[in-house]
């Protein structure tokens, strides 16, 4: 069973997801983290001097997915844990670029399609083009949204809870700009798949989100989950 979540950044799509999850014995996939795992990647060798045009550094990185014991997924670059090192908002930012290039993207789906189909008994998957692209098939599609301020609020709280202090203007700034970006990309840009449920969360819970979701799950599964 997948279970698939788009929508545009800090719209609350992987605290969702994880907790969703949990809650059905699935495991997570964050999409996300692998165009980070690139990016990161990118920004790395950046600051170390380009002398080797960063599509061949991209097509040389391994990015790679693991569950822990307790089901939390990790992801890897060239075999170094950078669960952690990809959450800097300018990864992000990164991120965004480079997911906009065909090759690399053929690359994640593939790979995203790989987990996603192994999973038993399902999978949360979130990301921007995940009803679109990657599983158009889901039985289940939500579209998770909420109001700019609402979503700049979520993602300065994120920033701090990380000891990062940001002014709301510059975080509302970076997920407009990021929002643009994504959803004008001529390769698999975010939008919402025909048969998505829209869930906007700007006056929900997560619990409320998570239920929401659930209750879609238990219905594409004939009340059984
Ligand atoms: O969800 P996130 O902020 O971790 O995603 C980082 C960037 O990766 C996002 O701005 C766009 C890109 N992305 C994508 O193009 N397709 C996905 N399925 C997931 C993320």
């Amino acid at each position: 069973m997948i279970v698939a979540i788009d929508g545009p950044a800090a719209s609350g799509k992987s605290t969702t997801a994880r907790a969703i999850a949990d809650h059905l014995g699935f495991i997570y996939l964050d999409t996300g983290a692998m165009y980070r795992t690139l990016a990161l990647a990118a920004l790395r060798y950046a600051a170390a001097g380009w002398s080797e045009p960063v599509v061949q550094v991209l097509q040389k990185s391994e990015v790679e997915v693991a569950y822990a014991d307790d089901g939390e997924m990790r992801i890897f670059l060239d075999g170094e844990d950078v669960s952690e090192a990809i959450r800097q908002p300018e990864v992000g930012t990164m991120a965004s670029r480079i997911s906009a290039r065909a090759d690399i993207r053929d690359r994640m789906v593939a790979l995203q399609r790989k987990i996603g189909q192994a999973a038993e008994p399902g999978v949360v998957v979130d990301g921007r083009d995940i009803g679109t692209v990657v599983f158009p098939d889901a039985p289940v599609k939500v579209f998770l949204t909420a109001d700019l301020e609402e979503r700049a609020r979520r993602r300065q709280e994120e920033l701090q809870q990380q000891g990062q202090e940001v002014s709301r203007a510059a975080v509302r700034k970076e997920v407009k700009a990021r929002d643009r970006a994504d959803r004008e990309r001529a390769v698999a840009p975010l939008r919402q798949a025909a048969d998505a449920v829209v869930v906007d969360t700007t006056h929900l819970n997560v619990q409320e989100q998570v239920q929401a979701i659930v209750d879609l799950v238990h219905k594409a599964n004939g009340g059984h989950a």
